[in-house]
């Protein structure tokens, strides 16, 4: 079982999206992939067509349990519309974890101990974090063999990430393996300055983490989105799935290599 996580603090640069393409790019393969929304919004659920403010089980619930057997685990998880991916689905009440039980010791491996019980039942599980830094991205990050970092390419792109790094700097201290990194630049617009200079800023300041590619503007993701589908399922021609093929592409190496 593969665990990344596509985080950043600054909102709006294309996380959800990011996890939801990979995720239908990787159910085609015929992977097994478990979606885990970690964001109050709920935006993931909400776009794989899930209505958020009914469920019966939600990721919330994981936080409440005593032992994290494979049964209590997979009784959160729901089935979704597109074969091969699942979801433990978001609640807004996730965002009272913090104040309820942010200092509780333990918390935030929670997740980590959950997917652990899950390990033979998924190849992949992919993680969408909330931008902001609390108790759910701590155990998201925690969880993770890998941390995507989507950056749009435009001005301010580099102050967002800089936040994202010192982050996961402090958050290092308090581990042994350090955390591999991908930094992903999207939204990118090859006609606009912001988007060349971006990408060239990327490219030197992070050398060695950040994809040397970049998803492109397409309007496509929009649509999908509308339709409660990974762009890999509406639009499997598209140049932004496309950008997404290559990313998966070099994630998969990556793993590779790293196993
Ligand atoms: N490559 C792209 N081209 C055009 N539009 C995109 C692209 N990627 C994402 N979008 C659109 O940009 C908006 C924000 O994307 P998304 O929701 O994935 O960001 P996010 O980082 O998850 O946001 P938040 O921080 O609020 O959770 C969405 O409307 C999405 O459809
Ligand atoms: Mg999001």
């Amino acid at each position: 079982m593969i665990v990344w996580s596509v985080a950043n603090q600054k909102g709006g640069v294309g996380k959800t999206t990011t996890t939801v393409t990979l995720a239908g790019l990787l159910s085609q393969k015929g992977h097994r992939v478990l979606l885990i929304d970690t964001d109050p919004h709920a935006s993931l659920t909400t776009y794989l067509g899930m209505d958020s403010d009914n469920l019966s089980h939600s990721l919330f619930d994981l936080f409440q349990l005593k032992e994290f057997s494979e049964a209590r685990v997979k009784a959160l998880i729901h089935q979704t519309t597109i074969d091969n991916i699942d979801i433990m689905p978001a609640h807004m009440s996730l965002a009272t974890l913090d104040r309820v039980m942010g200092n509780r010791s333990g918390m935030g491996l929670i997740l980590k101990r959950a997917l652990l019980a899950l390990r033979d039942k998924y190849d992949y599980v992919l993680i969408d974090c909330p931008p902001i830094l609390g108790v759910m991205m701590v155990n998201a990050l925690a969880a993770s063999d890998r941390i995507l970092i989507p950056v749009q390419t435009e001005f301010l792109a580099m102050k967002g990430l800089e936040r994202m790094v010192r982050t996961l700097a402090i958050m290092q201290k308090s581990r042994q393996r350090p955390f591999k990194v991908t930094i992903v630049p999207t939204m990118y617009d090859k006609r606009t300055r912001a988007s060349l200079q971006t990408l060239t800023q990327l490219k030197q300041d992070y050398p060695s983490q950040v994809w040397s590619s970049a998803v492109p503007i397409d309007t496509k993701f929009r649509d999908a989105s509308l339709k409660h589908l990974p762009a890999s399922h509406f639009a499997a021609g598209s140049r932004g799935v496309f950008a997404y093929k290559q990313l998966l592409i070099y994630l998969e190496r990556l793993a590779q290599d790293e196993h």
